[in-house]
């Protein structure tokens, strides 16, 4: 029987003019039929590119790809076109929502595109967004919305058509914890309740932990699978991997706050208190690798 989800031996090779990106370096990994995995890793391991390979978004370079029991490898335009209507709902780590479209005309999209009348749209568009507690807030457009509360609608317009597996890139990762927590807790609902296989990245240990199994990606591999258990404390990561989370976290807030003044999105004063802070910090977390042995 062949697996559900799975990559073997999967290498992803963006070309951009005369230079080579190896995302993915031969990736191993399978996830069964109503799993919640997580997937974690540094930032630029591969995560995302592993997620839209999963999503029919891109495709290998090389390597064999199942999806929901399908092989995609060889999948042509039109085959991912489907897979991605109507087998695998995707939450984008950015741009999830249009943003002159209201909260009930974003999830009502993906049904559009599958055809669906327009009665049985506005049944499953409405009942999705209540199940995501959002029944008051149907027509607010994604800049009248909270993060946490654009982020449920993400999640509904993924399900929109019913998909099979989900796949969720840092769902939570703009959110503070506690609205963080809260996703995560609808996450866990689609996936136990409604039976949804989930695979989701995030850079969140605590998060990762509440899930089925751990799949920690480095260098665009796979390089270790762990079961966590909430009550085993040997379990728990081991403090070299806490601070290299700690690390790639730091450095992706680095590269945020970068951008954030780039854009002219921050006041320069703020831009230098919170930039200084967090060098501290990289500092920190690097100086504990480096006596760690690493
Ligand atoms: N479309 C692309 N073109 C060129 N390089 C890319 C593209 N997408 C990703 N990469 C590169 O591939 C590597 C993995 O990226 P990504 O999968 O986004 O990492 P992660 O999600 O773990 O942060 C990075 O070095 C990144 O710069
Ligand atoms: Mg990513």
């Amino acid at each position: 029987m062949s697996a559900y989800i799975q990559a073997k031996d999967v290498v992803k090779v963006f070309r951009m003019g005369s230079t080579e990106v190896q995302a993915l370096r031969g990736l191993n990994c399978e996830v069964e039929k109503g799993e919640m995995v997580a997937i974690v890793g540094a930032s630029g391991s591969g995560k995302t590119t592993l997620l839209n390979i999963l999503g029919g978004i891109t495709r290998a370079t090389a390597g064999l790809t199942i999806v929901a029991g399908r092989d995609v490898t060889n999948a042509t335009p039109k085959d991912l076109g489907l897979l991605r209507r109507d087998v695998v709902g995707h939450i984008f780590q950015e741009l999830n929502l249009i943003p002159t479209l209201t909260a009930f005309e974003n999830v009502e999209l993906p049904l559009m595109a599958a055809k669906v009348s327009r009665g049985e749209r506005k049944k499953r568009a409405e009942k999705l967004l209540t199940i995501m507690g959002l029944d008051d807030r149907m027509k607010h457009k994604p800049d009248e919305l909270s993060g946490g509360q654009r982020q449920r609608v993400a999640i509904a317009a993924a399900l929109a058509n019913d998909p099979e597996v989900l796949l969720a890139d840092e769902p939570t990762g703009d959110l503070d914890s506690e609205t963080g927590s809260i996703i995560v807790e609808y996450l866990h609902k689609v996936n136990k309740e409604f039976g949804k296989t989930v695979v989701m990245v995030t850079h969140d240990s605590s998060i990762a932990r509440q899930c089925d199994r751990i799949l920690r990606i480095q260098d665009g591999k796979i390089i270790s699978v762990s079961v966590p258990s909430q009550n085993d404390e040997s379990s728990a990561l081991s403090r070299v991997d806490i601070a290299r989370e700690q690390l790639a976290e730091v450095k992706l807030e680095i590269g945020k706050l970068d951008r954030m003044i780039q854009t002219g999105n921050i006041e320069p004063a703020e831009f230098a208190e919170r930039r200084m802070d967090l060098a501290k910090k990289k500092k920190v977390f690097e100086e504990e690798l480096h006596r760690l042995g690493l």
